[in-house]
């Protein structure tokens, strides 16, 4: 098995946020701009970007809200991206490219960490061992929960588990993603995501200008 601590950091980059927020349609836009600047760029997502990791996906985004306990999703979510992070962005990285994703280890601390009872310290252990890979950079793209559910409930695209937690829910993720804002200073912006499509990617992309 490839060792994950062996392989040089670079262009990783994460987007996170809660459900509705924007992460996918920004991620798409600074492809977009890392590719006009002549970087060689994949978009992924998590939970999947491999195939493995694509079919535990559908375990987890379907279903009844009560269908998985929060530490059986610990489980699967880092099982996703071991699977993801051996088949798709070590080699990526590897090759020198740039990686952008929809999402990585920092759901997993706020989404499971953090909402259902006190799972930090299992998180943590459990992605001390297996994971191991931190983002060069992360935006997480705040926003209030009720515009974001509208916008996410609005795609009804069969994979609302997380959406079905509620409105509650979604208040103590976005809580959650302003901490570990707090937490990891060094690598997360923190980004106003109730502003049209054009005003969030131009405070993204003047990063990599
Ligand atoms: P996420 O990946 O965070 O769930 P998406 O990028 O898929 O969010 O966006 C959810 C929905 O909201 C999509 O229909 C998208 O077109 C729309 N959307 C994204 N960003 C904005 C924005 N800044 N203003 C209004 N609508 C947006
Ligand atoms: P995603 O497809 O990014 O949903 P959305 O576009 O609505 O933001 O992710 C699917 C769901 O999985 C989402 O509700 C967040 C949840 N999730 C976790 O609970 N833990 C995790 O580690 C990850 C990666 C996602």
């Amino acid at each position: 098995m490839t060792s994950v601590q062996k392989i040089t950091k670079r262009q990783f980059i994460t987007f996170e946020g809660i459900d509705g927020s924007g992460k996918s349609t920004q991620a798409k836009r600074l492809v977009a701009h890392l590719t006009s600047l002549g970087h060689d760029v994949i978009h992924t997502r998590e939970p999947g970007g491999s195939a493995g990791a694509e079919e535990i996906r559908r375990l987890l985004v379907e279903g009844d809200p009560d269908r998985w306990s929060a530490e059986t999703e610990i489980l699967l979510f880092t099982a996703a991206r071991r699977d993801h992070l051996e088949k798709t962005i070590i080699p990526a990285l590897a090759a020198g490219k740039w990686v952008v994703s929809d999402r990585f280890a920092d759901s997993t601390r706020v989404y499971q960490g953090a909402t259902r009872g006190d799972l930090r310290g299992i998180v943590d252990a459990l992605h001390a061992q297996m994971i191991g890979v931190e983002p060069d950079m992360t935006f997480i793209i705040d926003m209030d929960p009720v515009a974001a559910l509208s916008r996410g409930l609005a795609r009804k695209s069969g994979e609302d588990r997380f959406e079905d937690f509620g409105l509650d829910f979604q208040e103590r993720l976005r809580q959650g993603f302003l901490d570990l804002a707090k937490d990891y200073p060094d690598r997360c912006r923190l980004i106003d995501g109730s502003r049209g499509i054009d005003a969030v990617s131009a405070d993204i992309t003047a990063v990599f200008e």
